[in-house]
């Protein structure tokens, strides 16, 4: 391997390193990286399916395309294009990406900045809404991965929040469901992985109130002094319902999320209403039928100047193979 080469590849695993903090359905990280040749290679970790949460795998590879996106955030904080192949014709199944190094590029930090901050707030967030102009610039983050970000107006949330209560109501009845959501948030401190209790809160002036992490346990998270009055609810839509659909949507997904910690706001994904398919058919009916719901968003400034703590990882060498492994 020629020094130059060996370079770009640490460049590569940098940013693959710096993905680690993307966000992921129930926190299970649910990819790895490999190096082949010039390229590293994005992979699903078939390990880490939740067959009750997502027997399609669409959240799935949706955290993929979070973390593909995080890399190439990385790489643009970085001073460097990322050339890449996404869903690669002919490669097996598990691969959702190769990543080369481009040529260098101006750095741009405006994304990479964000991916230390970031944070899923569950908590009621404050009185005033997000700006238009913030709420704009959610819209274009989405649209810059040909994925469109619908923000619900005031007259739609009581029907929104009625199909979240719909969707939580009927997972709690699936014995697969609460099977994947009590293993996951109560995994052994050493796993780096999962939900942690400290991160839900109990109870709050909630209009559409998070995920049911809990499921009879107690959450550990002090609400704060938000009234989630200027909480805005956004969701995710594609054109289509195939895996390149769900991949764009993981990278808008990511994009919008970076872009609203960079300006200040926070926010927390709701899946519930793409999981259960009699949730997701009503969705669809209140936005118009302009598309497939890839996932809804609650978005608004924080109600508690003190962050929430990081979510845990794993280690970077359970994740990032090196050159020559497997
Ligand atoms: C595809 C996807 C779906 C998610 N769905 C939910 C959800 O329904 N409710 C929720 O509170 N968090 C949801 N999350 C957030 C994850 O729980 C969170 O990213 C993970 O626990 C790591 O925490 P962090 O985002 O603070 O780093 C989702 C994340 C992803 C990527």
């Amino acid at each position: 391997m020629t020094q130059h080469t060996r370079a770009e590849i640490d460049q590569l695993m940098e940013a693959s390193l710096a993905a680690l903090r993307a966000p992921s359905i129930l926190n299970s990280q649910p990819w790895r990286w490999r190096t082949r040749g010039p390229d590293v290679e994005l992979q699903l970790d078939p390990d880490r399916r939740l067959p009750g949460v997502d027997p399609a795998g669409r959240l799935m590879m949706m955290s993929c395309g979070a973390a593909l996106h995080h890399a190439l955030a990385a790489l643009a904080g970085a001073g460097y294009a990322g050339d890449v192949d996404r869903l690669p014709a002919g490669a097996r199944p598990d691969v959702v990406a190769r990543v080369r190094l481009g040529p260098a590029v101006p750095p741009d930090r405006s994304a990479s900045a964000a991916i230390n901050r970031r944070r899923t707030d569950r908590r009621p967030f404050a009185d005033v809404p997000p700006s238009d102009r913030d709420l704009s610039a959610l819209r274009a983050a989405a649209h810059r991965h040909g994925v469109a970000l619908q923000i619900l107006r005031a007259d739609q949330v009581d029907a929104f929040a009625d199909i979240v209560a719909l969707a939580g109501a009927a997972e709690r009845e699936v014995p697969a469901y609460t099977r994947d959501v009590a293993e996951w948030s109560d995994r052994a401190r050493t796993s780096g992985d999962g939900v942690s209790l400290a991160d839900v809160s109990a109870s709050g002036p909630y209009r559409v109130p998070p995920r049911d992490f809990a499921l009879d346990r107690r959450p550990g998270l002090d609400p704060g002094g938000g009234t989630d009055r200027g909480t805005v609810y956004a969701v995710l839509v594609t054109r289509g319902e195939d895996r390149a659909d769900w991949l764009a949507a993981g990278e808008a997904m990511s994009d919008v999320w970076l872009t609203l910690t960079a300006r200040g706001l926070a926010a927390s994904p709701i899946s519930e209403v793409v999981e259960v398919p009699q949730a997701a058919a009503a969705l669809r009916r209140l936005l118009g039928w302009t598309g497939h719901p890839a996932i809804a968003f609650r978005i608004g400034r924080p109600g508690d100047p003190t962050p929430p703590p990081p979510s845990t990882r794993r280690a970077g060498t359970d994740v990032v193979g090196l050159p020559g492994d497997p």
